[in-house]
């Protein structure tokens, strides 16, 4: 699929399993994505440009690299892209967040925003927008654009998993938009879950069911 990198890495398959298990606890499952979280943000971050600045070492001065450019912004979306974050800042701690509140309605699917707060100049800063579930994409649809809406030209999406149905979504109303994913599962079912999935990563995450 373009525009789509599945991270197959040996740990992010072992997390993935172990969390798509419904016998994982709550704590489990959130120790565990945080975990996977870390490893998704290491792929999306590998082709980050570099710059160089002069350092002294103990023994001499040399051009050393650092990431060229302005912070990241990470741009979780309410609730259940909370559980990512933490393991994406252990990796980029002086990352910035944005905050977007959306959630699916239940019977029309559709996205509803009820909460949107973002560092101010997001247009010169990468935007990595993150949910655990790409699902409809109708939610990660209406992320995107208030994002753009609000300056942001360079984003990035990470989830943990996606639907066929979710990425194409995506990639109609932004094809500019990269996915970083640990797994394409089959399809969606008749409420918009996953499967096979692993079931409402907010209650799995929260212990809310
Ligand atoms: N959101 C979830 O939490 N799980 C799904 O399967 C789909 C959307």
């Amino acid at each position: 699929m373009d525009n789509v990198t599945v991270v197959a890495h040996p740990l992010v398959q072992h997390k993935l399993t172990l969390m798509r298990d419904k016998t994982t606890s709550t704590k489990g499952f959130r120790q565990l994505l945080r975990e996977i979280a870390t490893l998704l943000c290491y792929e999306v971050t590998r082709d980050l440009p570099l710059t160089t600045t002069q350092i002294e070492t103990p023994l001499t001065t040399m051009q050393a690299q650092v990431l060229a450019g302005k912070k990241l912004v990470f741009a979780p979306i309410l609730r259940a892209g909370m559980g990512l974050i933490e393991g994406m800042l252990d990796l980029v701690p002086s990352a910035r967040v944005a905050h977007i509140g959306l959630y699916r309605d239940p019977v029309s699917l559709t996205a509803v925003e009820y909460y949107f707060k973002a560092p101010s100049d997001l247009s010169e800063r990468p935007v990595i927008v993150v949910d655990p579930m790409l699902a409809t994409g109708n939610t990660a649809v209406a992320a995107v654009e208030r994002l753009k809406e609000y300056g942001a030209s360079e984003l990035r999406f990470v989830c943990l998993l996606a639907a066929p149905e979710g990425i194409a979504n995506l990639h109609r109303h932004h094809p500019d938009v990269r996915v970083w994913t640990a797994a394409i599962d089959q399809r969606l079912n008749d409420h918009g879950y996953i499967i096979p999935g692993l079931g409402d990563a907010g209650d799995r995450l929260y212990g809310t069911r």
